[in-house]
């Protein structure tokens, strides 16, 4: 399949979002979703500047945009925005986002781009081409035990009601490596992920346009990813566990007996 048109708008779509959103770094506009779910005009802004450009060069396709300007057609192709990804950072100047942008063709993600404008990063993948970093091939690490990783993970905004909310999964798989980091960006968290820098990241409920470049990103650097259990990983659910693939089962089981444990306590109440 043709995707280097699809990626390269994808990559001019992210760079010219991205540097709307460095110049507007600590001079945005704070809204609320919920009590602690962040929007700003700057996401909003992003997704308008993203969507023009895709709607230019693909003007057919469908489009899943998280601020809800994207449209629906009867197409196979579809692209995922996200058009700031860390927005509770960006609104802290926390030098920690990006924009996010697949495309998926037939249900399958064949495109993806997660580009970070402080630094300077741009992570992107082609369906059976390989993960780069900026134009350099990037692959995950070898490290084969969880006792010697790092990892991450990330709460959803409303964690403190969800009844899976991933705290004793994340206390337990503290205590057994390196350290687990939670810095607000599931994309970039992902594309760590993919270049080494972590083994491994899960997050539960997390959405299509959080995880669908990223995701692909991990499988060209030759990673894992599945949902949480094990199964296939399901964008929609968006329960996801990426990792090098050396340590995810053991990762799984550990998630796995915690949840149980869990579960068996609010039973028991
Ligand atoms: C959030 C980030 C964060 C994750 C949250 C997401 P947003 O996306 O990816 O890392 O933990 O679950 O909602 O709202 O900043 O685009
Ligand atoms: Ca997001
Ligand atoms: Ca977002």
């Amino acid at each position: 399949m043709q995707t280097d048109r699809a990626a390269d708008t994808a990559k001019r779509a992210a760079a010219k979002a991205g540097s709307h959103i460095k110049e507007r770094l600590g001079h945005s506009k704070i809204d609320y979703k919920g009590a602690f779910n962040l929007v700003t005009d700057v996401d909003q802004a992003s997704e308008k500047m993203i969507l023009e450009i895709l709607r230019a060069d693909f003007p057919d396709d469908s489009i899943l945009a998280e601020e809800g300007g994207g449209s629906e057609k009867k197409t196979s192709r579809r692209w995922l925005i996200d058009p700031l990804d860390g927005t509770t950072n960006f609104a802290h100047s926390y030098p920690f986002f990006a924009v996010s942008i697949a495309l998926e063709v037939d249900a399958e993600v064949v495109v993806g781009v997660v580009f970070n404008p402080i630094s300077g990063e741009l992570f992107s993948a082609q369906k059976g081409k390989g993960a780069f970093l900026n134009s350099e091939p990037i692959s995950v690490s070898q490290v084969p035990t969880v006792n010697e990783s790092l990892l991450a993970t990330g709460f959803p905004p409303d964690s403190g009601n969800a009844s899976q909310n991933n705290i004793a999964a994340f206390a337990a798989i503290t205590h057994l490596c390196h350290g687990v980091r939670r810095d607000g960006s599931a994309a970039l968290d992902l594309c760590y992920v993919a270049s080494g820098r972590l083994e491994g990241f899960w997050e539960f409920k997390l959405a299509p346009w959080d995880i669908g470049a990223g995701s692909l990103i991990v499988r060209e650097a030759g990673g894992l990813t599945t949902d949480v259990d094990g199964s296939p990983l399901k964008l929609e659910t968006g329960h996801i566990l990426a990792t090098n693939g050396k340590i995810h089962n053991e990762v799984m089981q550990v998630i796995e007996r915690v949840n149980a444990e869990t579960a068996s306590k609010q039973t028991q109440k």
